[in-house]
């Protein structure tokens, strides 16, 4: 069990937990995630490590509700039933920040995708390397951490799908006006826009890094449930990735996997609002 230090509501369906789990974070570089499950017949949930502070043992996470199982996460206050990790790969540029020092480097966050990108950021920002941010949601009340992001990159530019907040459109639109200015891009967020990120920079022989954020069930290796195709062939997202070559990632595959269960995911998360509201109303 995993003590929850505090659980709350950062936006209209987005909330950030911490929980004390000093051994989970010890060795963690960003870029690798946990799964969790909050209770002990709960589905097991991968979430980015967004932040954390060795020091203390805490570990953040970000999570938007989505369905029955994170609506269930965000009912639970005190204790999470497991945290297995920190799984996956580090990010490469985190990892080898040398290597790295004189490229002009562009991370493209939209959504929640800002929870991975702001580990990285601070990262490369404590490592001295100057790196740039091109955040986007749809409307500038889903806009998350601005307060933190703006302290660790080094130039920001915001989008908003309905112009509320920076330029009107998407981070693509922004990426594109700017694109003679980088070397290295990485995109984070909905798949369909590290599509349209990794097909823009494809054009410009721009190196692109991209993550993803399939279905996870063991997060070692073994279920399968986290395919990904890869330059033709298939790798898991959980030992191989969760960060990938954006220009051999075959997108169309993964939009089309996320939607295999929906049904059925639509169809729990009816069942739980139903009992929710049976049990407030009683
Ligand atoms: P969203 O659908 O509101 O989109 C956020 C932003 O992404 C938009 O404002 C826009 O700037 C950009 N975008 C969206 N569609 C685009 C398109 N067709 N072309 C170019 N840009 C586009 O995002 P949300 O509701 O916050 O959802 C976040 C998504 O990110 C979820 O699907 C979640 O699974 C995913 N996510 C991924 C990771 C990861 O590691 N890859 C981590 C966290 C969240
Ligand atoms: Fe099972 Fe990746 S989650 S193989």
């Amino acid at each position: 069990m995993y003590k929850i230090i505090s659980n709350k509501k950062i936006s209209e369906n987005s909330y950030e937990m911490i929980i004390n789990a000093p051994l989970v974070i010890e060795k963690c570089i960003p870029g690798q995630f946990v799964i969790v499950m909050g209770k002990e017949d709960s589905e097991r949930i991968p979430l980015t490590i967004y932040d954390y502070n060795k020091d203390r043992g805490e570990l953040s996470l970000i999570y938007q509700v989505v369905g029955a199982s994170t609506e269930e996460l965000s009912t639970i206050k005190d204790k999470l039933y497991s945290v297995a990790g920190p799984l996956g790969n580090p990010n490469e540029i985190c990892l080898n920040t040398e290597d790295f020092k004189d490229k002009r480097i562009c991370y493209v966050a939209g959504g929640v995708g800002i929870a991975p990108v702001y580990p990285q950021v601070k990262y490369l920002n404590e490592k001295g390397l100057n790196v740039d941010v091109i955040y986007g949601a749809r409307s500038a009340n889903l806009l998350l951490i601005r307060d933190k992001i703006e302290k660790v990159a080094h130039k920001i530019r915001y989008a908003t799908d309905d112009g509320s907040f920076g330029t009107k459109g998407f981070v693509t639109d922004i990426l594109e006006k700017n694109i003679n200015d980088y070397d290295i891009v990485v995109a984070i967020g909905p798949v369909i826009m590290m599509k349209n990120v990794a097909e823009l920079t494809k054009k410009y022989n721009i190196k692109t890094i991209v993550s993803m954020n399939p279905l996870m069930v063991d997060g070692s290796g073994m279920c399968g449930a986290c395919r990904c195709e890869v330059d033709g062939k298939p790798k898991f997202a959980c030992i191989h990735g969760p960060e990938f070559d954006g220009h051999k990632i075959n997108f169309d595959l993964a939009l089309k996997r996320m939607n295999i269960y929906k049904e059925e995911e639509k169809e729990k998360w009816n069942q739980m609002k139903k009992t929710l509201g049976g049990l407030e109303n009683e």
